[in-house]
């Protein structure tokens, strides 16, 4: 797994031990002085409820025309209508935008048979954070080199961008930037149709007949990917270095809808789920350190829900609990590191690794990761407690992600239905999976099934999937105009 969030400044170094306060070496006291700080993650199963109730509300308030305008969660139609039918063929390019990596993507589609190859570039972080010029010069400068080595240099192919950003979509190939979320923030993009921006700097670059027939988001790819084999999937959720979903929608609930009314009468939405709490709706469960966390980084106020889940935050908020333990005495005989006093250094991979120590008496994985932190003083006590730290912050975001699913599949009312999960925070985590299930079955109403389905790559198939779709319907309306 790469290491996701990397925060861009490092906090005060070099207060490793003036700051402790006296080491606390009764076992029973420090057990319950550790409890006592660990509290404000282990929330009843009504605390669970609640967020069920304002997520509903939130998804309430996106589809109505008359609230979509204050609403955080904004319920994006995403003019995908129909799922795969496997009868979609061809070659694709796809683009991978919105992760830890870029991808360009070469797919072979031919029924259920899906042949890929693909290439990943890294985005440097002074284009992260560059301006939208940079941006999108760099990804067809990243086109134009895979075309190259693919030989692909005179062929004309149909792309699909996978643009995992809050997105206003006006059509499957127009899609304007709400406001960037992750680590970007490239000036001059919030607000334009990011097909635009991309075919223009193809054009600047030359030579490449590349046309980009459909932007999705990366909760969409993941559906797409599974509704290819399993008809009944229904919502696709990431979790990954940020969290979203997007489910199946009944045409009539959604009041914003503009184009046609033609069967099949149901569009994806892209809840943009991250972004619940932005207006202080989960004030009631927010801790200290999701406070600090959401602080420092650079989209301050903004999807806070996000924050409390996924992979680029994850990390630090265990650092910042490990960081205040051993401040107060309870770890590591109070003597911490400069790396575990850097902000963004404990990334989320640590989390997983730790959790992954099963065999208590030896704790490989955790002194492997506190040796990286280069932390010295640590003993197997230290070693249970960070274990118990990781698992308490992951059992939160893992709960937090399931009361959204639950309220998605409560308010879909299908009996059965499939949910389609990708991204490195599910895929590693080792517990992560097993907590969701058991949590999702308890918020649903009676009656109702599901199912978690890892999907595999669908930013790439799910992105040549769709652009298949669209074009098909283009060629077919090329065709009668022509006979007309
Ligand atoms: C962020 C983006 C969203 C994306 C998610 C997972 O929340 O805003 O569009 O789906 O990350 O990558």
């Amino acid at each position: 797994m790469t290491s996701h969030g990397k925060f861009r400044s490092s906090s005060g170094k070099g207060s490793r031990r003036s700051s402790v306060k006296k080491i606390v070496t009764d076992p029973k006291e420090r057990q319950r002085l550790v409890e006592n700080i660990l509290k404000p993650f282990i929330l009843e199963d009504s605390v669970y409820d609640k967020v069920c109730d304002v997520m509903l509300d939130n998804f309430n308030k996106g589809l109505g025309k008359d609230t979509n305008a204050d609403a955080r969660v904004k319920m994006f139609p995403t003019y995908v209508r129909s799922v795969p039918n496997g009868t979609e063929e061809g070659n694709f390019l796809a683009l991978d935008l919105g992760g830890t990596n870029f991808r360009v993507l070469l797919i072979n589609l031919n029924g259920q048979e899906v042949d890929m190859e693909s290439k990943i570039y890294l985005i440097p972080q002074h284009i992260m954070l560059g301006t939208g010029v940079q941006l999108f010069d760099h990804i067809a400068d990243c086109i134009y080199k895979f075309m190259k080595e693919h030989k692909l240099e005179n062929k004309k192919l149909p792309l699909g961008f996978t643009f995992s950003f809050p997105c206003k979509q006006l059509g499957l190939a127009e899609a304007h930037l709400t406001t960037w979320t992750k680590g970007f923030k490239c000036e001059g993009v919030e607000g334009k149709d990011i097909v635009t921006l991309l075919h223009d700097a193809i054009k600047r670059k030359g030579d490449m007949h590349v046309e980009c027939l459909a932007v999705i988001n990366d909760t969409v790819g993941a559906l797409m990917s599974c509704a290819h084999s399993d008809r009944q999937c229904g919502i696709g959720l990431i979790l990954g270095t940020g969290t979203n979903a997007c489910y199946i929608e009944r045409l009539e609930n959604v009041e914003l809808w503009d184009a046609d009314y033609e069967e099949p009468k149901q569009v994806i939405i892209n809840t943009e789920w991250g972004a619940l709490g932005d207006n202080g709706d989960l004030d009631f469960l927010i801790t200290e350190y999701d406070k600090h966390v959401d602080k420092h980084s650079i989209n301050a106020g903004k999807q806070i829900y996000e924050k409390m889940i996924s992979g680029m935050y994850m990390g630090e908020i265990v650092r910042l609990v490990l960081e205040k333990l051993r401040k107060n005495g309870l770890l590591f005989n109070g003597k911490g590191s400069e790396e575990l006093s850097t902000r963004g250094r404990f990334y989320t991979k640590y989390v997983s690794e730790i959790e992954s120590d099963v065999d208590e008496s030896d704790f490989k994985s955790t002194k492997q990761v506190f040796d990286e932190l280069n932390l010295t003083d640590y003993t197997d006590q230290d070693c249970r407690i960070a274990l118990h730290v990781c698992s308490l912050v992951s059992k939160r975001a893992a709960y937090l992600a399931s009361a959204g699913i639950a309220t998605l599949l409560n308010k879909m009312e299908r009996k059965d239905v499939s949910v389609a999960v990708d991204g490195s925070l599910y895929r590693f985590h080792p517990h992560f999976h097993d907590l969701m299930v058991e949590k999702i079955q308890k918020l649903i109403k009676p009656g109702l099934r599901f199912k978690l389905m890892l999907s595999h790559d669908g930013s790439g198939k799910g992105a040549a999937l769709v652009a298949a779709v669209a074009n098909r319907l283009k060629e077919e309306a090329l065709q009668k105009n022509s006979e007309d």
